[in-house]
Parts: structure tokens; C-alpha cells; sequence
């Protein structure tokens, strides 16, 4: 087994690109021609350390062999735009990548969510903060902020949110992907949307690449996908190294989510050296959350300390806890509004001018909420996060 040195190789191909560009745009042919030969060099031997993208790499390699030629040949119009291509070459690959491209495109989401919007979880928010704030300064080459940070815990603690607040304060490009969803739409062609999704991700930086149920990608678990998924990890892999390139300054940042990090295998661990637990929130946490989720209405009249200590008795969970919200605020609307369910019979346009009735939310509204939700937790779950938080996380 040679030593894997796919991640160097890929920083190297990316500046020998960049140098490329650059030589092309200048009108520079002798530096562009030898650039593209030093890019099919690079992807030759990428070739070799990756058998499941071998091919494309190989093709690749082919591709920028045929730019050289073109450029010594004068059918490469330098001083173009870089990406222009040969004239005489068949354009089908360069469409296809285009596609896959638009389709990463498709994956950014915005985000409203700010850190404000989060209750509890100090010190992962602090942590997310200073990476994204490090990203953002000047500062000397030695100093990188980290490029890929694994969010673990039980599910509705705040993963997702924690994501899109980092991007949403950050004005980030933020890319939500879901590893079950691309492996079940893209399948065999997985790998290619990953490597358009990394790509645009530099073009559009700073970008938040937001990789949820990354345990779906693993190879300890077997099943039909595998395959598929393996690629697809293995291409993720890939691309993570690529970062590791430190003369870059585009910040893109990974942020990865599971609820079941015992199943992720040591080479995505070893891509996350940032691990951090998110729990459920503790008395002080759940309070903030309820706060947050009730805002606008008059809380005057609970006792926080109590509903707090009921939901920690009961595992409650961030959303656990936004839906005891929810239906305690229903709780009071139906009771205020007793004949709601009548005016649906009114247009659109009368029921615009009515408004619904509220009062302050009472212990009742919430007594008979806690009824409705039932956390999916037991302690012995809690326990293994705990274990493996001791274990592998920091
Ligand atoms: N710490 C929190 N502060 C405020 N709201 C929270 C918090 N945690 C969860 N919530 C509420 O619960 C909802 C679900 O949270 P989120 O989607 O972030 O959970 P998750 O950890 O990503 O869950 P899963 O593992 O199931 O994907 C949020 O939209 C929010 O309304
Ligand atoms: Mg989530």
C-alpha cells in the first residue's frame, strides 16, 4: 500500500490550475502550456491513490494533455477567458461538469438563523465563532482555522441550527447536504456532485459545506449503497485534504453532523480532528430555549425553574422543547379563541381584518403539553454519547 498522498497532490493540482489561468489570461502560452502538462502529471498520480476515481482522473489528464497540445498547436485562443476551451474539442465532458456544478448550486440554502437564535451550547457556539472569525482575519500562514469540525449528539439538539447560524453570520455560501439524500438521487455519480459541490464552494467562498448523517457514508455499515457510498467518501476524502493546502485563503469550512458517531470508521474521524458533543440541554439551556421560543408572548407567569426541571427529567431535546412551546402556546390560543375552527368559513380578506386573542401563557398550558411529547431517549442512549464524547471527542 503506498503512502496516500492525495492530499498534497491535490493542493498542488489546484495551484498548478490556478497558475494556469492566471499564464492564460496574460496571453503567457509557453507558461500555460507547461501548466496544463504539470496538471495532467498531477492527476496521473492522483489516478494512483484512488481506484474508484481512477477513470475520471485519467480522463482528466487526457483533457489538460489536449490543452497543451491545443495551446502549442495556436488552437488555444490564450486571452480568452480560462476557462475557454480547445476548439475543437468535444464538449460533452465540460457540459456534464457544468450540470453537476448547477446542481451543487442547487444545494445552497440561505440562513436567517443568527447565534442569538440558540439557547445554551456556550461553548460549541464559542468555538464555531472563533473558527469562523480566524477564517475571516489576516493572519500569518501558520496560523489555519480548522476546515473540518464533526457536530455529534442526540437528534434536535441543535446541529443543524448551529450550521446555519455559523454561515448565516458569517454571510457564508452555505451548502446543506444531506450524504443519504445525494447517494440516493445522484447514486453512482455521487462523486462527481461532491467534487462540483467542493468546487463551487471555492468559487463562492467563504462557504459552510454542512454534511448532515455523514454516518450514512461509512464503510462499517453494508448494504446496497455501499458501494456507492464508499465512493462517495472516498472522493469527500479527497477533497477534504485538498484543504489542507495551506497557501490557500478561501475559507471553506465542513461542518459534519451525525447522531451516531460510533458508526463513523477512523478515516472520516481522522478528517475531524475538532469533535464536539452536542448535548441535550442541561436546566440553564432548556430555560434559554424556552425563552427563545416563546418571544412576543408574556411569560410572566411560569415557572421556568419547573417546566426546566420536568423537561430534564424527561430527556427533552432542543425540539422536544420547541414543540412543548408550540403546543402550550396552542394550548392558550384554542382557549382564547374558542371559536377559531368557525372562521375558517370566512374569505381570506375578512380574515385579515380579524386578530387572534392572546393572554400570558400559563403552568396549565404547558401541564397539559408535557403530555403530548415524549422524548425518544433513554438514559442508557445518553450514556453512549457520554462514552464516546470521552473517548473520541475534544
Ligand atoms: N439549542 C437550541 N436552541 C434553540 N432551539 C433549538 C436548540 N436545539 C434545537 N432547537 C430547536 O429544535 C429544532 C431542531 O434542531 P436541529 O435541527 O438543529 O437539531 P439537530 O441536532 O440537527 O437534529 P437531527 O440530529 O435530528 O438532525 C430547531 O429548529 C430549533 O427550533
Ligand atoms: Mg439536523
Amino acid at each position: 500500500m503506498p503512502v496516500d498522498l492525495s492530499g498534497p497532490l491535490m493542493a498542488a493540482f489546484r495551484r498548478a490550475k490556478r497558475e494556469f489561468e492566471e499564464a492564460v489570461k496574460k496571453g503567457d502560452k509557453e507558461t500555460a502550456r507547461k501548466k496544463a502538462l504539470e496538471c495532467a502529471r498531477i492527476l496521473k498520480q492522483l489516478s494512483k491513490y484512488d481506484d474508484f476515481n481512477r477513470e475520471s482522473y485519467l480522463q482528466k489528464a487526457r483533457k489538460w494533455e489536449r490543452i497543451a497540445g491545443d495551446i502549442e498547436a495556436g488552437r488555444y485562443g490564450a486571452g480568452r477567458k480560462a476557462k475557454a476551451k480547445p476548439l475543437h474539442e468535444n464538449t460533452r465532458e465540460n457540459e456534464e461538469e457544468d450540470s453537476f456544478k448547477r446542481q451543487a448550486e442547487g444545494l445552497i440554502t440561505g440562513s436567517k438563523v443568527r447565534w442569538g437564535d440558540i439557547g445554551g451550547l456556550d461553548e460549541v457556539k464559542a468555538l464555531l465563532m472563533e473558527t469562523v472569525v480566524i477564517a475571516a482575519l489576516q493572519r500569518p500562514e501558520s496560523i489555519q482555522p480548522w476546515k473540518g469540525i464533526l457536530l455529534f449528539g442526540p437528534p434536535g439538539t441543535g446541529k443543524t441550527l448551529l450550521a446555519s447560524a455559523a454561515a448565516g453570520s458569517l454571510n457564508a455560501t452555505f451548502f446543506n447536504v444531506k450524504a443519504s439524500n445525494v447517494l440516493s438521487k445522484y447514486f453512482g455519480e455521487s462523486t462527481k456532485i461532491i467534487s462540483a459541490l467542493y468546487e463551487v464552494a471555492r468559487e463562492k467562498a467563504p462557504s459552510i459545506v454542512f454534511l448532515d448523517e455523514v454516518d450514512a457514508l461509512t464503510t462499517k455499515r453494508s448494504g446496497e449503497q455501499s458501494e456507492a457510498s464508499r465512493r462517495m467518501l472516498s472522493t469527500l476524502l479527497t477533497e477534504l485534504d485538498g484543504f489542507q493546502d495551506k497557501g490557500s485563503d478561501l475559507m471553506v469550512l465542513t461542518l459534519a453532523a451525525t447522531n451516531m458517531p460510533w458508526d463513523l470508521d477512523e478515516a472520516v474521524l481522522s478528517r475531524f480532528p475538532r469533535r464536539i458533543y452536542v448535548p441535550l440541554p442541561d436546566r440553564k439551556a432548556t430555560k434559554e430555549i424556552i425563552r427563545i421560543n416563546t418571544r412576543g408572548l408574556d411569560i410572566s407567569r411560569l415557572d421556568l425553574d419547573a417546566i426546566a426541571e420536568e423537561s430534564v427529567r424527561r430527556l427533552y431535546s432542543g425540539r422536544d422543547l420547541k414543540n412543548l412551546c408550540q403546543g402550550a402556546i396552542w394550548n392558550m390560543i384554542r382557549e382564547e379563541n374558542p371559536d377559531l375552527h368557525k372562521l375558517a368559513e370566512l374569505p381570506y380578506e375578512k380574515l385579515r381584518k380579524r386578530s387572534l386573542r392572546t393572554r400570558p401563557l400559563e403552568m396549565r398550558d404547558f401541564e397539559e403539553a408535557f403530555k403530548k411529547i415524549k422524548s425518544p431517549l433513554t438514559r442508557k442512549d445518553i450514556e453512549r454519547y457520554e462514552k464516546w464524547a470521552e473517548e473520541f471527542g475534544g
